[in-house]
C-alpha cells in the first residue's frame, strides 16, 4: 500500500490513567487505515535501547480499563543528550519507523520536539498527564482519573475529621500546577485551597478557618497543592501551628492519585486524542500535539504546549472561597 506509514508509538514521563486506552485507539485505528504500528516500550529509552515490537489488533485488546501503560513509561536522561538520540534516530531506521506518537507531558513533548528538529521523523503528541499542564488541550488524559481519586480520599478523610473536629492538611499531586488541587478542593468543599496560581496567606487563612470553627464548623480540610509556594502540607502545618493552637493531621496523598481504572471521561478524551493523533499522521501533519478544546479537535505546535502558560481560571477560585464561607 503506497500511503501506508510505519508508526512508533510510546508512553513516556508519569503514567497517567487512560495512556492505556490512548495507545489502544492509536493502534485500531492505525491498523484500520492499512499502517503498521509499533510499540516502543519505556518511553524513549527503549527507542535508545530498541526495545522495539510491531502490534497487532489482539495486542491492544482488553487494555482499556486498565491504569498505567502496558508499553510502560520512563523518564529518560539519556535522551537528553544527542548520543542519546542519535542511538534511538537508528533503532528507528533499523524498524523502518518515519512517525512517532509520544504519549505524555511536557517533558516527553521537549524530547519529542528536539527530536524532530534533528532527524527526519514526523511526531505528533498526545496529552497525558495527570497534572493537566498542558496548554492546547482543556483537559490532558489522566487529570479527571487523579481528581476522582484525591476526591474519594478527601471524602474519606472529611468523615474521620468531622468525627473527631479536626483540621486535616491534604496535599494533593500536580507540581507546580493548581489544577488538581483546585478542581478536588471545590468537588471536595474544602474550606481553604492552596495552589501555585495564588498567593497563600497563612495568617489570613488561620482567620477565615477560626471565623468557620466559632460559627459551628465541624471540621476543615485544606487543600494544598505540592508546588505551593508556602510549602508542602508538612510546611504549612508547621507555619499554621506558630499561630493557632489546633489539632493538625497531614495526609499526602501522593502517587496513588497516579494509578487506578480510568474514568469515562478519560477513556473517551484517550479514544479520541488516539484516534485523531492517527488521522493527524495521515494528514502529513508534524510537530504538533492533538487536543480537545471547547469539544473540537486542535492541533497545537508542541512548543507552545509547554511555553504558553495554561491559566487557571480565576473565577473558579473566587467561587471557591464564597462556596467555602
Ligand atoms: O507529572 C505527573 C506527576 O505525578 C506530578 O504531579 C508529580 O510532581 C510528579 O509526576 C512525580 O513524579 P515521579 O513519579 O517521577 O516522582
Amino acid at each position: 500500500m503506497t500511503n501506508q506509514k510505519i508508526i512508533g508509538v510510546l508512553t513516556s514521563g508519569g503514567d497517567s490513567p487512560g495512556m492505556n486506552a490512548a495507545i489502544r485507539a492509536v493502534v485500531r485505528t492505525g491498523i484500520y487505515y492499512g499502517n503498521r504500528i509499533f510499540g516502543i516500550k519505556r518511553g524513549y529509552q527503549g527507542m535508545i535501547d530498541g526495545d522495539i515490537k510491531e502490534l497487532n489488533l489482539s495486542s491492544v485488546s482488553n487494555i482499556i480499563k486498565y491504569g498505567g501503560t502496558f508499553l510502560k513509561t520512563a523518564r529518560c536522561e539519556e535522551f537528553y543528550s544527542r548520543e542519546g538520540r542519535e542511538k534511538a534516530y537508528a533503532n528507528l531506521k533499523r524498524f523502518g519507523i518515519k512517525s512517532l506518537i509520544v504519549i505524555g507531558g511536557d517533558g516527553s513533548f521537549r524530547g519529542l520536539n528536539d527530536f524532530i528538529n534533528e532527524f527526519p521523523v514526523q511526531g505528533i503528541g498526545i496529552p497525558g498527564t495527570i497534572d493537566n499542564d498542558l496548554y492546547g488541550t482543556d483537559y490532558t488524559i489522566g487529570f479527571d482519573t487523579a481528581v476522582n481519586t484525591a476526591l474519594d480520599a478527601v471524602d474519606k478523610i472529611r468523615d474521620t475529621a468531622t468525627s473527631h473536629s479536626r483540621l486535616f492538611i491534604v496535599e494533593v499531586m500536580g507540581r507546580n500546577s493548581g489544577y488538581i488541587g483546585l478542581y478536588t478542593g471545590i468537588s471536595g468543599g474544602a474550606e481553604e485551597i492552596l495552589i501555585p496560581e495564588t498567593p497563600s496567606d497563612i495568617e489570613e487563612l488561620c482567620k477565615r478557618l477560626d471565623k468557620g470553627h466559632k460559627r459551628g464548623k465541624k471540621s476543615s480540610i485544606i487543600i494544598v497543592s505540592e508546588g505551593d509556594e508556602a510549602g508542602n502540607a508538612f510546611d504549612i502545618k508547621n507555619k499554621i501551628e506558630k499561630l493557632v493552637n489546633w489539632e493538625i493531621k497531614v495526609s499526602v496523598l501522593g502517587h496513588q492519585q497516579r494509578g487506578g481504572s480510568p474514568t469515562v471521561s478519560d477513556r473517551l478524551l484517550a479514544s479520541i486524542l488516539g484516534y485523531e493523533a492517527i488521522i493527524a499522521i495521515m494528514n502529513d501533519e508534524n510537530g504538533k500535539m492533538v487536543g480537545l478544546v471547547h469539544n473540537s479537535i486542535t492541533l497545537t505546535p508542541l512548543k507552545e504546549t509547554w511555553a504558553i502558560k495554561k491559566e487557571i481560571d480565576m473565577k473558579y477560585v473566587k467561587m471557591a472561597e464564597i462556596l467555602a464561607t
